[in-house]
């Protein structure tokens, strides 16, 4: 099968690379990529975000199968867009994308199906959104309604914040129109979560859980980033738990969805928060996690080509999806600055000494002429590592990222480190 894979993050490295595994595959493309699928695919030079060119380029590389990693071109209709010219396409319609690109959809589906989450209420304008941050207790949450590059939530200790976080979504409207409606949320306490399954709109996958780091210092100090590392299966994480998540939210989701005339196909991340009246669903995303899918899919002992076309053919019931017992951890290597502005093009060096049981994901790296890799993003590269335990994982990866040479690289030194404040 000639597949192509949308998306330039460690997040489509990792599917791709695990897409090499399949018997079944016999090209495979990568739309935009990096230095990493361009070593195991062709890179074609198109952006995620044009869903037509994509469609353009799946047609003239006679492509089977198209899956997308990233947010933006689900929530912009790649997969309806796709359909409609025959075109073979793993993840949800835009339809059913609006359980991450609209907050105030998803909210409503959980609060009419019963589904555990945050109390919310939606304001269009911030006149009422500010009289309900005056009168209520803090902390609050502030949420734009649409994508918004995971800048969109505030978790607000004091009012002057809240009001501030309104102002910037619904006045200066920093967001655009992601902002035109606002949720404001009672704020959760607990261990986070992400949880993911796989569903052809009927059936769901057995369920799997990574914990990522979204601060960009150790002991999450410092501004939120895109996610500077995870690990997988976490420490709390038991086949009790997982029943629980799976009857309470994943099963109810699906069920939901379909109820709702969106049915949902793909891969379904539920944000939980682990709080003291059991798991309540903080966001729901329509695709795997980034950096979570760095340390979920060297862990799938399943074919995920064969997943994938079980999925589109609505017999994911047909397919043993399996978790390895393993744990994986990855750590990210970032550039000089981020997540604020980081420059670029600086040689990448010791990828070639690494231990053997190691697994690097590009994100932010091109090639050179002459086939030298350098720095091209904020999120350079996560380095992973299987381990028996978490702790095995843990220490492989750490043996090794120092080995890993860029002007201004760092990391976090405390991924996978389980505290005090953790177990
Ligand atoms: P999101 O962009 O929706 O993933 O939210 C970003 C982060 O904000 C989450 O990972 C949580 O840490 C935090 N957050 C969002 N909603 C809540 C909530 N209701 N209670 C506590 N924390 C929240
Ligand atoms: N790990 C957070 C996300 O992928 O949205």
């Amino acid at each position: 099968m000639r597949v192509l894979v949308v998306g330039s993050g460690a997040r489509e490295h990792a599917i791709a690379w695990k897409l090499r595994q399949s018997t079944r595959l016999s090209q495979m493309f990568v739309a935009p990529g990096n230095a990493g699928t361009a070593s195991i695919a062709q890179n074609l030079p198109v952006p995620s975000a044009d869903v037509e060119a994509l469609a353009q380029a799946a047609r003239e590389h006679r492509v089977d199968l198209t899956i997308v990693g990233p947010e933006v071109p689900l929530a912009e209709g790649i997969v309806d867009l796709f359909r409609s010219q025959g075109l073979a396409v793993f993840g949800p319609t835009k339809a059913a994308a609006r359980i991450e690109s609209s907050k105030v959809f998803s909210k409503a589906l959980m609060q009419k199906h019963g589904i555990p989450t945050a109390e919310a209420q939606v304001f269009s304008s911030y006149e009422a959104a500010r009289r309900y941050v005056m009168k209520h207790e803090l902390p609050l949450v502030v949420k734009a309604d649409g994508l918004a590059a995971g800048k969109g939530v505030f978790v607000c200790h004091s009012r002057e914040e809240a009001l501030e976080a309104l102002h910037q979504c619904m006045e200066a409207r920093a967001f655009g129109s992601a902002g035109d409606q606002v949720l404001v949320e009672e704020c959760l306490q607990g261990r986070e979560v992400s949880v993911f399954a796989f569903t052809d709109g009927t059936h769901l996958s057995p369920l799997v859980a990574a914990c990522d780091y979204k601060r960009v210092g150790d002991g999450d100090q410092g501004p939120n980033t895109g996610g500077m590392g995870s690990y997988s299966p976490p420490e709390f994480w038991t086949d009790g738990l997982e029943a629980k998540v799976r009857a309470t939210i994943m099963e109810p989701t699906v069920r939901a969805m379909a109820q709702e005339e969106c049915p949902y196909q793909g891969v379904l991340y539920a944000g939980l928060m682990m709080t003291q009246e059991g798991p309540k669903v903080i966001e729901f995303n329509c695709r795997l996690g980034d950096p979570e899918a760095q340390v979920l899919l060297p862990r799938l002992k399943t074919d995920l080509l064969d997943l994938c076309l079980a999925v589109l053919e609505g017999r994911l019931q047909e397919v043993a999806v399996e978790w390895s017992r393993e744990a994986c951890v990855g750590v990210v290597l970032a550039s000089q600055g981020y997540p604020a502005d980081y420059p670029r093009g600086f040689p990448i060096d010791g990828l070639q000494d690494l231990d053997q049981n190691l697994v690097v994901f590009h994100a932010g790296t091109k090639l050179r002429d002459g086939g030298q890799a350098v720095t091209d993003g904020g999120r350079v590269l996560t380095v992973t590592a299987l381990g028996r335990t978490l702790e095995e994982a843990r220490q492989r990866v750490y043996r090794n990222v120092g080995r890993i040479q860029f002007e201004g690289a760092h990391y976090r030194r405390d991924i996978a480190v389980l505290t005090q404040a953790t177990v």
